[in-house]
């Protein structure tokens, strides 16, 4: 039951202000920040941790798992089947580390810049492709999918052909009406997916990531079992997160064109500015979840070993203790980069380097080519994700 001392956590946002977290957690950060909530329909209760320095001290803190088969997890659903090693965000070291492991060298700053021009190409290409198509035009579909899904097609070597198959899948992970029946049978299509593309690979090596899990294979580093999960785990994890960022991104700079010139203003302070559309829109806001593995005092409050934590990183990184005039969408602010958007200590996302280099090519571009670029219709009718655990716009129909 939830009730005013423990309200249910709750994804959605208010019909006049959508790129704002829900006023109640700001509220509650700022009265009461590490307070109760209650999830899965009132089933479950959970600490809600709101403040910026709280986030980091749970999300740092090794006493806190990651584990979902803790009984009392407070994860996304309460019939969630237990996820393959490979979507290995669930899981607490050793098995953690050997997965995320497998991938790292993937994912170094130095392999991701050999991508930009490669990203670069994409952009101009869809951008052409957008600008001879009749307007208005869907940005979702034609621009802010295609890009991060053609790119982590690439780094992967899965055929973008597929992209309809696989990404209707991938939404089924982040649907918040989703049953754990639906993830758990969407996931084991991904991987029997996956499982024929890394034969295809062993007969037929490229230069891409499934190659190379087929070697760790060799190499007995993982189990088949664990190359082909940790492929599907990447192929959802790179899009539907930056395909998100894009379009949203787009939406928070029309609404305050005057900034739009700091993206422009050359590759320092477009890089500035993707870190505070990071902070400022943080679109994973189901928030980051945990299980006490012992009692833990955070900000004066005992968590006790059993208790489960949600951080929801979209309200940490509004915390005006951390962000002077946080709810004010400012490309310049000097210390946007300390945001929690891609989460903080041993989980931190593998892939920010690659959704970085995305997002600091695809946003400049659209709005140097586009500089007419608008909403083709009243913001109001902009229709936002509701009950998806990555925040975002189904579509965004677009003039310029
Ligand atoms: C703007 C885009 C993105 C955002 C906002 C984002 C956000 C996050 C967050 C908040 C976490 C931490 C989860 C936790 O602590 O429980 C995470 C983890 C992860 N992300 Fe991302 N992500 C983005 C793009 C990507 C991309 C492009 C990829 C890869 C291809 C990726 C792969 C991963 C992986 C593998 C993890 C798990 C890391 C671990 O548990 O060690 N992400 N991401």
């Amino acid at each position: 039951m939830s009730s005013a001392d423990t309200p249910a956590y709750s994804l959605t946002r208010p019909g006049t202000a959508p790129l704002d977290p829900p006023p109640l957690y700001s509220r509650l950060r700022d009265e009461k920040p590490i307070t109760q909530v209650t999830i899965w329909d009132g089933r479950l209760s959970a600490w809600l941790v709101t403040r910026w320095e709280d986030a980091r001290a749970v999300l740092g803190n090794p006493a806190f798992s990651s584990d979902q088969s803790h009984p009392g997890f407070p994860g996304q659903h309460p019939d969630m089947p237990p996820l393959a090693h490979g979507f290995f965000a669930n899981y607490d070291p050793p098995i953690h580390t050997t997965m995320r492991s497998t991938l790292t060298r993937d994912f170094i700053i130095k392999r991701i810049s050999a991508l930009r021009p490669g990203i670069a190409r994409t952009t101009t290409r869809l951008l052409d492709e957008m600008t001879r198509s009749e307007r208005p035009v869907d940005l979702v579909e034609r621009f802010a999918l295609p890009l991060p899904s053609l790119v982590i097609c690439d780094l992967l070597g899965v055929p973008y052909e597929d992209h309809e198959y696989f990404q209707q899948r991938s939404r089924v992970f982040v649907d918040g009406n989703a049953t754990g029946q639906q993830i758990g049978q969407a996931w084991e299509e991904l991987n029997a997916y996956l499982v024929g593309l890394l034969s295809t690979k062993r007969r037929n090596p490229g230069v891409d990531v499934l190659t190379r899990l087929t070697e760790h294979v060799d190499a007995s580093t993982v189990t088949e079992r664990d190359a082909s999960d940790l492929a599907v785990f990447l192929l959802f994890a790179g899009h539907e997160t930056t395909a998100n960022m894009i379009a949203l991104s787009t939406v928070a700079l029309l609404r305050n064109p005057d900034q739009i010139s700091q993206l422009l203003a050359g590759p320092t302070e477009a890089a500035n500015a993707v870190e505070e559309l990071l902070r400022f829109l943080s679109i994973v806001h189901g928030g980051l979840r945990r299980y006490a593995l012992e009692d833990v005092t955070i900000g004066g409050v005992t968590i006790s070993a059993g208790e489960g934590v949600i951080v929801p990183v979209h309200v940490a990184n509004r915390d005006p203790e951390s962000f002077t005039d946080p709810d004010n969408l400012d490309l310049g602010r000097a210390n946007a980069r300390r945001h929690v958007a891609f989460g903080y200590g041993i989980h931190q996302c593998l892939g920010q380097p690659l959704a970085r280099a995305e997002l600091q090519i695809a946003l400049p571009e659209l709005f140097r080519r586009l500089p007419g670029l608008r909403l083709a219709g009243p913001f109001e009718d902009i229709s936002f994700k509701e009950n998806t655990l990555v925040y975002g716009v189904n579509e965004l129909p677009v003039v310029w």
